[in-house]
């Protein structure tokens, strides 16, 4: 039997009016193609708040545990990532260690870039590998009509096709590795 992995889809702007919706609808369409992978949405927009408006780690915790990979799609402000995608990375540990991290960015002339080189900084206090295929738009605001299609999408596809493949192969091969041996036992 084919092996299946769940896919958490992290979302990297709370902002309203984000453009995050679009990139992660066409990113999930782009997934679901491949059938190896479930899709398990992880939005900080939508996720259980403490009455202080802290995300509640309890919540979170299991949500990142249950997933075998990451498809982070996240835009670039300010030549870095957004808050609430660090406070997401901060609210849990041990569910992310011996995981792959593929990134969708997107912003305006860096693509997003920038942000995912930062991201892989944090990724790897969390024992997380990030992949080195990345999908990334630059001026995000043209690539997409008002119906959320992409308007070029021949090169997109390619390269969204080779990362899910990559990332399928981590997927499996970090879980076999956390299976015969959870990574805190390795000192
Ligand atoms: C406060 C702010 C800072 C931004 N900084 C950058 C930047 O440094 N580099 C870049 O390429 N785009 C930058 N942008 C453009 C955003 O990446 C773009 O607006 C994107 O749509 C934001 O994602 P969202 O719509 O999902 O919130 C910035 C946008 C905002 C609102």
């Amino acid at each position: 039997m084919d092996e299946k992995f769940r896919l958490g889809l992290i979302y990297g702007s709370t902002r309203p009016g984000r453009l995050c919706d679009t990139v992660a609808n066409w990113a999930m369409a782009q997934v679901r193609r491949h059938p190896a992978f479930e899709i398990e949405v992880i939005d900080p927009a939508r996720l259980r708040r403490d009455a202080d408006g802290r995300l509640d780690e309890t919540d979170v915790g299991p949500r990142i545990a249950l997933a075998d990979a990451f498809l982070v799609v996240t835009p670039e402000y300010n030549h870095g990532y957004p808050a609430p995608l660090k406070e997401l990375l901060d609210a849990s540990y041990e569910p992310w260690q011996a995981k792959p991290v593929a990134f969708v960015s997107y912003g305006g002339a860096s693509g997003g870039l920038r942000a995912v080189e930062q991201l892989r900084q944090v990724f790897v206090e969390l024992d997380a590998v990030t992949l080195r295929e990345t999908l990334s738009f630059t001026e995000i605001w043209e690539q997409f009509s008002a119906a959320g299609d992409l308007r070029s999408p021949e090169r997109a596809v390619r390269r969204m096709d080779k990362l899910l493949a990559r990332l399928q192969w981590w997927a499996g091969s970090l879980r076999d590795a956390r299976n015969r041996r959870p990574l805190q036992q390795a000192a």
